[in-house]
C-alpha cells in the first residue's frame, strides 16, 4: 500500500483550529483503505514569524517540497500588521506558491441547496450555482516587477507594482481552464480587463488562440466589472470562469458569498509537482481562538487533496457526501446557523468523521 507524505502548515487563527479536523478526515480514509498518510507538521506565516523571524523558514518549505501534498491553514493577522511588507505573514504563502510553481488555483463556488438561505442573496439567485474559479496564481500584480516605494523629503511617496504577463504564463492557465471547463458543463468564461489593460489584450489574444485546440468548450470574455456584477445578479451563467491573479482573488472572494460563507470554500493550488491545499477564508482574527470556526472548507480543501494529488477520486467523493449528508442532518457552524443553534469547529468535525466512517 502506499504511503504519501502530507506537509501540514496550520499557520494562523483558525488555520489552527480547522487544519487538525481536515487531518482527521485524511485519517478516516487511511483506516478505511490502508493508504498511509504521514502528517508532518511546520511553521508558516506569523507563527514562524514569532518563531523564527521570517514567514516562511527553509524547513518548512523543504518539507513541502519533499511532500506530495500540503494542507493549510490560514495566515496572518492584526499582530503582525506593523512588520515590515517582505516579512508580513502573507509572503509566507506567496513563496510557496511561487517556490512549487504553483500557478493554477481552483476555487469552487456551489450554493449547498440546504444552505440556500444562509446567502445574504436571494435564493432564487443563488439556487443552483455551481462555479470553478480558475486563478493564475503566480504571475501578475502579486509578483511583477519593478515593484517599491520611493519616498520624498516632503513626506509625500511614488509606489510601483506591476501586472505583467508572458503569453506561456496565461496560455498555461488558460489551458487548465479549458480541460477543467471539458469535464464539467463546457462553458469558460475568461476575465480581463481589455478594454483598458494592454495585459489584457494579450490575454484575451492568448486565450482566443488556444480555444481552437478545445472546439467543444464554448468560451465567452467577459469584462471584470461586468463580472462582479454578473455574479451576484445571475450566477448561474458562469460554470468556469478563468482569470488573472488580482481580478481571481476579488472574484473568487465575491463568489464565496454564493455559497453561504466563506467558511464553505475549499480550494487546490496545482501546476508543480506539489499540490497545496488550503481554505479560501483566511485566519478570521475576530473569531479566532473560540473554537466556533466551520471546518467545512478544510475538510472539503482535504477532499481536493485526494482526488487532484493522489487520485483517490472515490474517497474524495466520499468525504464531500460525508459534508452533505451532516449539513442535511441539520447540524450548522455559527457562520451558517442563521442565528439557530451553532455546533463548535470540533462537533462539526466529530459528525463529519462520523458521517464519512459509516460510508466504507
Ligand atoms: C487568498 C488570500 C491571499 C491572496 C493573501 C492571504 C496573501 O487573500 O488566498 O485569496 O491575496 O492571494
Ligand atoms: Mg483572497
Amino acid at each position: 500500500m502506499a504511503t504519501w507524505r502530507i506537509a501540514v502548515l496550520p499557520g494562523d487563527g483558525i488555520g489552527q483550529e480547522v487544519t487538525p479536523q481536515a487531518v482527521r478526515v485524511l485519517d478516516v480514509v487511511g483506516k478505511a483503505t490502508g493508504v498511509g498518510f504521514e502528517f508532518e507538521q511546520a511553521l508558516v506565516g506569523g507563527a514562524a514569524i514569532d518563531a523564527h523571524g521570517v514567514p516562511l523558514p527553509e524547513a518548512t518549505l523543504t518539507l513541502c517540497r519533499q511532500s506530495q501534498a500540503i494542507l493549510f491553514g490560514a495566515v496572518g493577522g492584526p499582530q503582525w500588521d506593523s512588520v515590515g511588507q517582505e516579512v508580513r505573514p502573507e509572503r509566507g504563502l506567496l513563496a510557496i506558491r511561487k517556490e512549487l510553481d504553483l500557478f493554477a488555483n481552483l476555487r469552487p463556488a456551489k450554493c449547498f441547496p440546504m444552505l440556500v438561505d444562509a446567502s445574504p442573496l436571494k435564493a432564487a439567485v443563488v439556487g443552483g450555482t455551481d462555479i470553478m474559479v480558475i486563478r493564475e496564481l503566480t504571475g501578475g500584480l502579486y509578483y511583477g516587477e519593478p515593484r517599491g516605494v520611493e519616498r520624498f523629503a516632503d513626506g509625500s511617496a511614488r509606489a510601483v507594482n506591476t501586472m505583467v504577463y508572458t503569453t506561456r504564463e496565461i496560455e498555461r492557465v488558460a489551458r487548465v481552464g479549458f480541460e477543467v471547463a471539458r469535464k464539467r458543463r463546457k462553458r469558460l468564461a475568461s476575465v480581463d480587463k481589455s478594454n483598458v489593460l494592454i495585459v489584457s489584450q494579450v490575454w484575451r489574444d492568448v486565450v482566443t488562440a488556444l480555444a481552437k485546440e478545445y472546439p467543444d468548450v464554448a468560451l465567452e470574455h467577459v469584462l471584470v466589472d461586468n463580472c462582479a456584477m454578473a455574479l451576484v445578479q445571475r450566477p448561474t451563467q458562469f460554470d468556469t470562469i478563468v482569470t488573472e491573479n488580482t481580478f481571481g482573488d476579488i472574484l473568487s472572494d465575491e463568489a464565496a458569498i454564493l455559497a453561504g460563507s466563506m467558511g464553505m470554500l475549499p480550494s487546490a493550488s496545482l501546476g508543480g509537482s506539489v499540490g497545496l491545499y488550503e481554505p479560501v477564508h483566511g485566519t478570521a482574527p475576530d473569531i479566532a481562538g473560540q473554537g466556533v470556526a466551520n471546518p467545512i472548507a478544510a475538510i472539503l480543501s482535504a477532499g481536493m487533496l485526494l482526488r487532484y494529488s493522489l487520485n483517490l477520486v472515490q474517497d474524495a467523493d466520499r468525504v464531500d457526501a460525508a459534508v452533505m449528508r451532516v449539513l442535511e442532518s441539520g447540524l450548522r457552524t455559527r457562520d451558517i446557523a442563521g442565528g439557530g443553534r451553532a455546533a463548535g469547529t470540533r462537533e462539526m468535525g466529530d459528525a463529519i468523521v462520523k458521517a464519512l466512517e459509516a460510508r466504507y
